[in-house]
């Protein structure tokens, strides 16, 4: 016997009892108790795990976990698969269910990876993708009606930079009787403030990075839908692509859902503040927070979310400068390009993300000279707003 095997059977002999919190399962593969076991598990009569790219417990745990929350409150049972980060949750949804020729709708306003995913990747599959306003019902439905190839509707909501709201159940009641498959980024709002799986959509994507996981330490995401045949096509995909997640940053995630409610209500109410306070501002032009009674889908966002988050966009009134000098003034807020973590993060998208974007084409999409995406976070809202209100004032 050598030494690695002496030290399992040792320490496998000594585990009398349970950890109170998920152990990380660091193996790339599981150990079969003889022969007719394997063959067991290979033939699918017994369940059970193999090798960590077909999945393992720690990460199978997380992945049921925010399956459950997706679902929670209703009979409906939701299956979930966790990927290496959101993207890849992205590209997997979509490349399970797309073959040559058919098409995608979606919107404009998507995240940059995912418009540039069906621009530069999927589209090299011959899958067209027709980029709509979503919010116009009646050209959707007209859309659909004179494009039979359409297979998937992917919608996110809300939407950077505006927070604009596609609504949820009369989108995926024109995907039903057009035979389309939804399918949702609900990063922004989490399981815990918006549920698009009972209010129809057929798949939910998460970058699992941001709000699930909390503390920027993880790249992760998931997939979680309600139809065992759309688990079967999905798990064969991620197994053989092989984006699965590994069980280090399902763990990290996990640490994460042990305070997400908690999180959520504070990032909710922090934002509602921080947006009243830029409302009133002299040097503000406008601020775009679902939780304003001045946005244009505040009512759609009461519809279907239970609070409005900590995702909000605002516009300084003046030029690229002025929105650079106003960044470098910040002393508590960090620069960063991310969201939804507890500290509060900023970007001003003219300076950084698009910065290699022509005016036009940013305009178009709302990014102005002086918009500033702001992810509220956790802290004290004092701290955050005297930060921001000193950075405009000065
Ligand atoms: C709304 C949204 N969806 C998906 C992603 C991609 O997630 P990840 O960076 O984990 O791949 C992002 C990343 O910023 C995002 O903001």
């Amino acid at each position: 016997m050598n030494i690695d095997s002496y030290i399992v059977k040792e320490s496998k002999d000594k585990v009398t009892t349970k950890p109170h919190v998920l152990p990380i399962y660091a193996s790339s593969s599981f150990v079969f108790d003889n022969i007719e076991d394997s063959i067991d598990v290979f033939k699918g009569d017994k369940d059970a795990h193999k090798y960590s790219r077909y999945g393992n417990p720690t990460i199978d745990a997380v992945a049921d976990k925010i399956a459950h929350m997706a679902v929670y409150g209703s009979d409906l049972e939701a299956f979930g698969l966790m990927t290496s980060s959101g993207m890849s949750a992205i590209s997997i949804a979509l490349t399970s269910f797309l073959k040559t020729g058919d098409q995608v709708l979606s919107q404009g306003n998507l995240y940059g990876g995912t418009t540039e995913l069906l621009n530069k990747i999927i589209s090299r599959s011959g899958v067209e993708t027709i980029f709509t306003n979503l919010q116009d019902l009646n050209q959707v439905e007209d859309i659909l009606k004179s494009n039979p190839k359409i297979k998937i509707c992917y919608f996110e909501t809300p939407a950077n930079p505006t927070m604009a709201c596609v609504d949820i159940e009369a989108i995926t009641q024109l995907c039903r009787q057009y035979g389309v498959l939804s399918i949702a980024d609900n990063t922004f709002c989490t399981p815990y403030l918006q549920q698009p799986l009972l209010l129809g959509t057929d798949i939910v994507i998460h970058s699992t990075t941001k709000y699930l996981n909390g503390h920027g330490n993880s790249i992760a995401g998931m997939i979680i839908c309600k139809n065992p045949e759309h688990q079967k096509s999905l798990w064969t995909t991620l197994k053989l692509v092989g984006s699965t997640c590994n069980a280090w940053d399902a763990w990290l995630t996990n640490q994460g859902l042990k305070t997400l409610s908690l999180r959520m209500d504070r990032h909710s109410s922090n934002a509602l503040a921080l947006a009243k306070f830029l409302e009133q501002h002299g040097r503000v032009k406008q601020v775009n927070y679902n939780g304003l009674t001045s946005h244009p889908d505040h009512l759609i966002a009461c519809k279907q979310m239970k609070d409005f988050g900590g995702m909000m966009s605002f516009e300084i009134d003046g030029s690229v400068q002025d929105g650079i000098d106003f960044m470098n003034k910040l002393e508590f807020c960090t620069l960063a390009p991310t969201l939804g973590d507890v500290d509060t993060l900023i970007l001003h998208p003219a300076s950084s993300s698009h910065l290699n974007v022509a005016k036009e084409i940013r305009e178009r999409n709302g990014i102005t000279d002086g918009l500033v995406r702001i992810s509220v976070g956790i802290e004290s809202i004092e701290d955050i707003i005297n930060d921001i209100g000193a950075a405009l004032d000065k």
